[in-house]
């Protein structure tokens, strides 16, 4: 009898002595403050740092922590000393930051006070429980994701992609505007003060860039506020408002018509307007020096007819190039 009830407690001793956790996350503390060093557990199941501990390693589950033999480690009543003991429920509330740093329900900061042991501390979540008490933190070797890049310093802030959609900074505006029309293909209309795209007609837009602004960034931008923030200027407007901009090989004169305008360089494609909104057409060097020239025209058959004063008084309306 007696020996069976022995035989029975050594099982149990031995079943639970096995009882390493098979799940959660495996970690090692270090501490680092007044007492710095690796944070181990001594036999009698409590957690210390200091001369002569070594590292002990621990299973984060949760927010729940166990140590090595699978007992729970809790901050022990009354001083709130952490201690991993024997069939103890582990305290919730441990976490590693994506640093490493430990914390327990959001306290960062715990506590090493002096033992029997020369050299030896326990940890406590509280000041003041012991002698020779000090502030440390606590570190994990794992059970951490990393921490996302911090946000890049730029000394000056880096250019943006696009210049802004406005004339709040530098800009150009066109100084010369040919409507061209494809049903009086060989008239040159001269310029003009209008932009205007319908099925038949689209406009061309001479802008000449300073050599000044060579190592800008210059963007192509459509401007189309509302009617009513219009003062000096106004719009007519029907259709779906697709239109196609495209940047041409030449720059157009004064003798431009539909069947000599120059070819496209590049096509922007489209870009479908509506008053009350500004476009960033597309973004390029600053072409210094250079007359450019682009169009606008009816994408597509969209049935977009419009026709506009150009103009840059508030709220400015129509093409410019913006740079920055
Ligand atoms: C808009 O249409 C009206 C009526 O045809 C015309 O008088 C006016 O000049 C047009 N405005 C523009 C900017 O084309």
């Amino acid at each position: 009898m007696l020996y069976s009830i022995l035989a029975l407690g050594l099982g149990t001793a031995l079943t639970e002595a096995a009882v390493v956790r098979t799940s959660g996350c495996q970690l090692h503390f270090t501490a680092s403050g007044a007492i710095s060093g690796p944070v181990g557990e001594i036999s009698s199941g409590q957690v210390r740092a200091g001369s002569g501990v070594s590292s002990t390693t621990f299973t984060l589950q949760g927010g729940q922590l166990w140590d090595n033999k699978g007992h729970g480690c809790w901050w022990t009543p009354p001083t709130h000393v952490l201690q991993c003991d024997n069939n103890q429920n582990p305290d919730n509330g441990f976490k590693v930051g994506c640093d490493g740093s430990v914390s327990y329900n959001g306290q960062t900061e715990f506590w090493e006070c002096q033992t029997g042991e020369s050299g030896q501390y326990n940890v406590y979540l509280n000041g003041g429980q012991g002698v020779n008490c000090h502030q440390i933190t606590l570190k994990a070797d794992n059970c951490h994701s990393g921490c996302p890049p911090p946000p890049p310093h730029f000394t000056p802030p880096p250019r943006p992609r696009t210049c802004p959609a406005n004339l709040n900074g530098p800009y150009e505006f066109p100084h010369l505007i040919i409507p061209v029309d494809e049903s009086n293909p060989n008239h040159a209309p001269g310029t003009s003060y209008f932009g205007e795209v319908s099925s038949s007609v689209s406009s061309i837009f001479n802008f000449d860039i300073p050599s000044g602004d060579k190592g800008k960034r210059c963007s192509l931008v459509f401007l189309f506020p509302q009617q009513k923030d219009l003062t000096t200027s106004s719009f007519n407007f029907t259709g779906s408002g697709a239109l196609d901009f495209a940047w041409l090989s030449e720059p157009a004169n004064q003798g431009t018509t539909y069947n000599n305008k120059p070819g496209t360089k590049q096509d922007f494609g489209t870009t479908t307007v509506s008053p009350g909104n500004n476009y960033v057409i597309s973004t390029f060097a600053c072409p210094a020096g250079e007359t450019v020239a682009f169009e606008i025209s009816d994408a597509n058959g969209g049935g977009t007819t419009f026709r506009y004063f150009q103009d840059y008084n508030p709220a400015p309306i129509g093409l410019y190039i913006r740079k920055c």
